[in-house]
């Protein structure tokens, strides 16, 4: 299996795959990135423990462990199998995945699977889903993961400490039939990067968040780990051949942050975001990525053989004054080899994908309003007046489609993140179909602003939950949950 999917993906070399497996040759024509250009960050894969292809079952042990993210440093972070990131997972689609999950935190935990469109009893929210696995405890999740593209999984209890001491890890899914591998040889090498923050106190121990950054405003603010990292890895840098397009694909797993990124000199080509490609790629300066969401980019550095340029984390205004006086950070760098630039033959194909637009001409509406209360000194954030502890499920029917109108009181931006289905964002104002549509199941409402999009519930009934993903904020009460029936 994970012979397979090396081979499919034309990525076997930056990958340490715990079976022995040898990186195939480059199977598009195209020269090799500089030798080790993905070492600084290769993420963990874990032994493939069923030889049946097209299912992938593994072991995912959540523990305290020792990690180095300081020079000199040792940190007790939390996390799976002992790595942060956990492991990365390489599936295709319509794979089986079985992960065997144990507790081995002091802490209730589950895991869930965000945005991969599973059923409601493997998506890993406490008291909803499922009970909480208790320390010690044990969970199989088994699911089918019908989509191509990038996702993550985390735990869903006292999410933005055990989700910000590092406890998350990505899936990979590909479509071996998607222009994914017949246009591969334009897209350019893959390369999985999981941002995140942690704080750190100077000697690597973990800062407890509630009793810094500002108690309550801390809360409200979204908390920001001090440390930046990729990979797990504080400003580590990645090679590059100049000319030779680099394929990025971007997860957001901080707890607060977002991440704009500038390389300088450079642009971004967006090829694909939460649910997969887009309809056409498009040039950007900046890309930003808000918590839980993903971005699929294609870097052909521009630069000077044998330099070094930073790719930049830049403050992006998420409200009230969360830029201000902020200045921007080197996130990692990017080191050209002294390779003469390489000329691409190939332009990236301007049509991606066909997305039909939902039809929304027969659709119920849903109101949502996020807001909070700090009139008590406590921050309290709510979805329609009521904290998620006090929230009663909304009920919803199997086959029908939804415009959900999300409207933003606060003067925070919140990503606001939906459980187990992806959605098309509509035009803010007069709710029609965007002329590019694209799925999303995490989706920014800017402060004091109202967004629109359309939802179309598949058959698979349960309790689905959504929420603001700046996790401060959803374990400060902006949650809310789905009631879905036949
Ligand atoms: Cu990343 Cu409740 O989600
Ligand atoms: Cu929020």
């Amino acid at each position: 299996m994970l012979a397979a999917a090396a081979a499919l993906c034309g990525c076997g070399a930056g990958m340490r795959p715990m079976t022995s497996v040898e990186p195939p040759p480059p199977s598009n024509g195209r020269p090799a990135q500089p030798d080790g250009w993905d070492r600084a960050v290769t993420l963990q894969t874990p032994q493939d423990l069923d030889p049946t292809p097209n299912v992938v079952e593994f072991d995912l042990d959540a523990q305290v462990g020792a990690q180095t993210f300081l020079p000199g440093t040792t940190t007790p972070a939390w996390t799976y199998n002992g790595v942060v990131p956990g492991p990365l997972i390489r599936a295709h689609v319509g794979d089986k995945i079985i992960a065997h999950f144990t507790n081995h935190l002091p802490a209730d935990s589950t895991v869930h699977w965000h945005g991969i469109r599973l059923p409601s009893n493997m998506d890993g929210v406490p008291g909803h889903t499922q009970p909480p696995v208790h320390p010690g405890g044990s969970f199989d999740y088994v699911f089918n993961v019908p989509d191509p593209g990038l996702f993550w999984y985390h735990p869903h209890v006292d999410s933005a400490a055990q989700v910000g001491d590092g406890l998350y890890g990505a899936i990979l899914v590909e479509d071996p039939a998607s222009p994914d591998a017949s246009q591969a040889a334009t897209f350019g090498d893959d390369l999985v990067l999981m941002l995140s923050d942690i704080d750190l106190r100077p000697d690597g121990s973990l800062l407890d968040p509630m009793s810094t950054s500002g108690g309550g405003f801390g809360t409200l603010f979204g908390r920001e780990g001090n440390t930046l990292l990729v990979n797990g890895q504080v400003k580590p840098t990645i090679e590059a051949r100049v000319g030779l397009r680099q394929r990025w694909r971007i997860v957001n797993t901080a707890k607060s942050r977002y991440y704009q990124l500038a390389l300088d000199g450079n642009t971004f080509t967006l090829i694909g975001v939460d649910g997969g490609f887009i309809p056409a790629p498009i040039d950007k300066q900046m890309i930003v990525v808000v918590p839980g969401g993903r971005a699929d980019v294609i870097v052909e550095p521009k630069g000077t053989p044998g330099t070094t340029v930073p790719v930049k984390w830049i403050p992006y205004d998420r409200g009230y004054g969360t830029a201000y006086m902020i200045p921007p950070e080197e996130l990692f760098y990017v080191a050209f080899s002294s390779d003469a630039p390489y000329v691409e033959p190939n332009a990236v194909p301007a049509a991606l994908r066909t997305i039909e637009p939902l039809d929304t001409s027969t659709s119920l509406s849903r109101s949502i309003t996020l807001g909070g209360d700090t009139s008590t000194g406590d921050v309290v954030l709510t979805i329609n007046g009521v904290p998620a502890a006090m929230a009663e499920a909304m009920p919803a029917k199997v086959g029908t489609t939804e415009v959900w109108t999300v409207k933003n009181t606060m003067q925070f931006d919140h990503p606001f993140h939906v459980h187990g289905f992806f959605f098309q964002p509509l035009d803010s104002v007069t709710g029609a179909a965007l002329p590019a549509p694209q799925w999303l199941d995490t989706y920014n409402v800017p402060q004091m602003q109202t967004v629109q999009f359309a939802i179309k519930y598949d058959d698979r009934p349960g309790m689905w939950m959504f929420h603001c993903h700046i996790l401060d904020h959803a374990d400060a009460g902006m949650m809310g949950m789905l009631q879905l029936s036949e």
